[in-house]
């Protein structure tokens, strides 16, 4: 079994049980040791069109319905999907991280698909609460933000680790305290199992980001250069980014690898 294309056969999988089932089959496979080769000259695919659309309807960013209220079911559920769309998206990042760029340390690959096996389980969490709210993924209309950011990143590790593992992925964190707040105004049990999903997802995505740090410092290295040019670096495939956010969420990000000097930077319009 190749590696490498293994990744991409599940990449391409919109069948969701199959595809979640065939990410622990390769994770089990890696850890008893089975036989994968890694064969890095094997041809690159391109990206392609995001593999939801056969799930879901895919519409303009600012057409993605908003939640209002988080006291009534249809509020929920379009939390819930929001944040499952996420996770499904991640689960397609980080295989198509593991895939595209080759000729790189082992470590690379057991970390990005470590980070995959992750996204799985976030998502199969986030379904399992829809699914209880008599929803599923696919009910909602969603955006291709995180599939555009990967297309537009296919080419240079740098920018792949920059604008979505190291800046989308962190911007995961500074959201995360304003959700619980919300979540937490609400004491019944449906919202508990809401508020220790969102932990579990947290301190994992803190891990995602210091993977993103670690290897974009890597990249950055490896072309001779700093990480200053960070935010052009997310600019190159996320036009128009804005950054000298106010809510940045300093302690998660220093655990994930952002120095003093680059919070500040960020800070600043
Ligand atoms: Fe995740
Ligand atoms: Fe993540």
């Amino acid at each position: 079994m190749d590696f490498f294309s293994s990744l991409y056969t599940i990449r391409c999988d919109a069948d969701v049980p199959r595809k979640l089932a065939a990410v622990a089959e390769l994770d089990a496979a890696l850890i008893n040791g089975s036989a994968i080769i890694f064969d890095h000259e094997a041809a690159v695919a391109a990206v392609g069109n995001p593999m939801y659309a056969q799930i879901c309807q895919i519409v303009h960013g600012s057409a993605v319905p908003r939640r209002r209220n988080l006291d009534t079911r249809e509020g929920r559920v379009i939390f819930l999907h929001a944040l499952a769309h996420i996770e499904y998206s991640a689960i397609d990042l980080a295989l198509d991280s593991a895939y595209r760029f080759r000729r790189l340390p082992p470590h690379y690959y057991r970390d990005w698909f470590k980070v995959a096996c992750d996204e799985a389980r976030h998502f199969a969490m986030l379904r399992a609460l829809l699914q209880e709210l008599g929803a599923d993924y696919g009910s909602l209309p969603v955006h291709t933000g995180i599939h555009d950011a990967m297309a537009r990143s296919a080419t240079s590790l740098r920018l792949r680790m920059a604008a979505t593992h190291r800046h989308l992925e962190a911007n995961g964190l500074d959201a995360h305290e304003e959700l619980q707040r919300k979540i937490a105004q609400f004491d019944d049990a449906f919202a508990q199992k809401i508020t220790t999903a969102l932990k579990i997802i947290y301190e994992d995505e803190i891990t995602h980001v210091a993977l993103g740090d670690k290897w974009y410092r890597y990249a950055c290295a490896a072309e001779g250069v700093g990480t200053e040019h960070f935010r052009d670096d997310v600019r190159a495939a996320i036009p128009g980014t804005r950054f000298g956010k106010k809510a940045l969420n300093i302690a998660a990000r220093k655990r994930a690898g952002f120095t003093d000097a680059e919070l500040l930077d960020l800070g600043k319009d």
